[in-house]
Parts: structure tokens; sequence; C-alpha cells
């Protein structure tokens, strides 16, 4: 047999839409001794993981924990959890991924409701409220920050609005947590969930999550204990079975409780990640976190702007660690996309769906939120650009983005 060679990747700057770099002391955290399920040592790190979360959702949920599997996961383990069949959700989609919901929701057996805005704008909560109105949903689904348009939805009086109409409130806020401010219990949300991999410089492949006791309460109703694992005596609930077993709250939350339900093998190595990501986001201090991500999305943007491109979208509402930029006509997208990886070892994002070919999508999150990586992209972006024919005035985007940083 021949040996294989050793795996190492290439080196990458990851400025595109997500993943986005890892910090060093979460990949550190990663490589600690594994620890059985229930040793007290590794349920300390679970309880300890859950305050963490509170921290970070800035909330005061006892159920804020985790959910092994990609942002999705979490996404997947509230709708099916609180969605019975015949329910009825709304989703406001202004990007890929309220239809992601949307299509989550019916595959749950719920019956669909959205509204739809352009690619590139969001919705005032007026129109929320009328379609809540019209729909009377049992859960409002929200996207915070979708990626795919680079749009945020403003949220702050979303809570509100569901609780007047004795509506739940869900919020996707993948993109956003840990990087742009988003208080959980002062909005009013009932259930939020997240992933590592884009504000919290994480990898890929654990979805942090909180639910309010409202919320909680009505999955409860819901608990079936798996057979083999029953106490024979403990009722179950009156509603109907949830229909995944890996991703049911009912069963998850006498996991992470005192109960220590024997339910899946907890996922170790992702837990020292989510825990060390949110260690990281507490150290730093959210509000100085935010700062940062908004300077660094205004220097970008600055700069972009200096070498003549044009960032996309409701102005407003741009998310802060996501920035959509116009391909300027008669430039090639992808060879662009294709140089700054070869050329520079820097990623940055394609578009989908109506913005196919029309945008590029530059991460600036987390541990890349910084002026280092923004003058690294702008001016390989600069060489690049020029390489293919379009010229900006040499060394703009880096003057204008360091100018930003000079005036903070
Ligand atoms: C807003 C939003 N929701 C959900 C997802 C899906 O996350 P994952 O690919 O980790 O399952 C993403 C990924 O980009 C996202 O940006």
């Amino acid at each position: 047999m021949t040996e294989s060679a050793e795996p190492i990747p290439p080196r990458r700057l990851l400025m595109g839409p997500g993943p986005v770099d890892a910090d060093p002391r979460v990949l550190r955290a990663m490589a600690m001794p594994l620890l059985g399920q229930f040793d007290p040592a590794f349920t300390a790190a679970m309880t300890e993981t859950m305050a963490l979360y509170r921290g970070v959702f800035q909330t005061a949920n006892r159920w804020t924990f985790l959910v092994d599997g990609t942002a999705r996961a979490g996404i997947e383990a509230v709708l099916v959890s609180v969605l019975e069949p015949g329910d009825r959700m709304l989703v406001p989609i202004f990007g890929r991924f309220g239809h992601l919901l949307c299509e989550i929701g019916r595959r749950v057996g719920a019956t669909v409701d959205a509204i739809e805005t352009e690619w590139g704008g969001v919705f005032l909560p007026e129109a929320i409220e009328d379609a809540i109105r019209r729909v009377r949903p049992k859960l409002l689904a929200c996207v915070h920050g979708d990626t795919s348009t680079t749009m945020a939805q403003p949220l702050a009086e979303i809570g509100a609005i569901c609780r007047r109409h004795d509506v739940l409130l869900y919020v996707d806020a993948t993109a956003t947590l840990g990087g742009v401010d988003l208080p959980v219990d002062a909005w009013s949300i009932d259930a939020c969930t997240a992933g590592l991999q884009k504000c919290l410089s994480g990898p890929p492949g654990s979805a942090p999550l909180t639910l309010n006791d409202r919320l909680a309460d009505r999955i409860a109703r819901r608990r079936h204990i798996e057979q083999g694992l029953r106490d024979p005596d403990a009722p179950a609930g009156d509603g109907p079975v949830i229909a995944s077993n890996y991703f049911d709250l009912a069963m998850l939350m006498e996991y992470w409780s005192d109960k220590r339900l024997n339910h899946h093998t907890e996922a170790t190595t992702m837990l020292y990640a989510a825990r060390e990501c949110a260690r990281i986001a507490l150290a730093e201090g959210l509000d100085r976190r935010f700062a940062r991500h908004r300077r660094t999305s205004e220097a970008l943007v600055a700069g972009l702007a200096a070498m003549g491109l044009r960032v996309f979208g409701d102005a407003a509402h741009k998310m802060a660690n996501v920035t959509g930029v116009h391909i300027p006509a008669g430039v090639d997208g992808e060879a662009v996309r294709h140089d700054l990886l070869t050329q520079f070892g820097i990623e940055i994002g394609t578009s989908f769906g109506p913005l196919h070919g029309k945008i590029w999508r530059i991460g600036t999150m987390g541990y890349t939120s910084t002026r280092e990586c923004v003058a690294m992209c702008l001016v390989a972006l600069d060489a690049v650009l020029r390489r293919r024919g379009y010229g900006a005035p040499p060394n703009a985007g880096l003057d204008a983005a360091l100018a930003v940083y000079a005036g903070a």
C-alpha cells in the first residue's frame, strides 16, 4: 500500500459569505482531548456553554444550547419541534434563506404563506403586521441577515407585533449572531438559531439556539421519549410526536437538563469549538464587537466606492458583515474570483438566484473583520481588476479604507 500524502489544505484568506477563517483559539480548543458525554467535566462544559450563549444571545432563556449540525440543523430543529402538521407559518422572504425557511416548513407539514420583496430590500414592520393579520399564522419565521442579498431585516419592532397578535417569532440569525446586535429578550424573540462559521469565527457544524419558556412549553407538550430510554412512570405529552428523532427539541431539552437523557452522543469537539467562539465574543465585549464590524464595513464600502464600484442593495439595511458589489460591465466576475483565489489566496463569494453573475459578496466577519483583511482584499481586487480591463485610480480603494480607520 502506498503512503498517501499528508493532507494540508492551501493557505487562504476566507472573505466570502461564510465560512470565514476560524479564530486560531477555536482551532486550538478543537485539539483538546475527548471526554465521555456523561463525564462530570464534560457535563460541566455543556452547562458552561449554555451560560456563555445566554450572553451571546443576550437572553435569560434557560433553554439555550447547541444542536449538532450546521446552521440549518438549528432551523430544522425549531421548525419540526414547533410546527404541527397543518399549522400556519408566515415567512417574509427577502433572499434565499427565506425560501429555505418555507421549504423546511412545508417538509414538516405546515401550511406556509410568504410575503416577498425584491432581493436587495427588506420589509417595513407594517407590511409584516398586515400579513400577520391576513394569514393569522402560529409562527412568524424570519431571517435576520440574509447572506444571499447582504440585507438585514430590522427586527426591533417585530417581536411586539407578534405578541399583539399572539404569534410565535422565530429568527434565523445564522449570519449575524456575534457580529450584529440581536438582543433576543429585548426584542421578544421566542426562538433564535445560529451557526459558528460566520461572525463567531468557528467551523461549520454546531448550531447554537435559544428558546423562551413560551415556546419551550409548547414543545414540551409534544414530549415522547424514545422507547428504550423512557421512564414508564413519566407522563408523555398530549401533543403529536415530533417527526424527527435527531431534531426533537423536547428530547434535546432533557439531554441538556440535569436529567441528561441519553439521546445522541454530543459532538465533543464541536462543543469545545462553540464554547471557545462564545468565550472569545464575550471577552471582546458585544458592543465593541458590533462596532468593529460596523467600522470594517464602512472602510470596505469607502474603498469600493473610491474604486468606482457600486455596493448592492438598500444601503440603510446592508449587513455590517457581508457586502454585495456589482460586477462592473465587461468584467468576468468568475475570472476575477479565480484570480483572487489562485494569485492572492483570497476567497470572495459569488451569488445565486436573481443575483447570479451580477454581484460578488465580500465577508468581513469575526476574525476577518479587521483593517488588515480589508486592506489585503482591496489591494488584491485592485490588482486583479486592472489585469481584467477595469482600471480604478491606483490605490484609491486602499487609501479610502485606511482614511476611515484614521478618522476613527
Ligand atoms: C441566513 C442563513 N441561514 C442559514 C444558512 C445555512 O447554514 P448552513 O449552511 O450552516 O446549514 C446560511 C448559510 O449561509 C445563512 O446565511
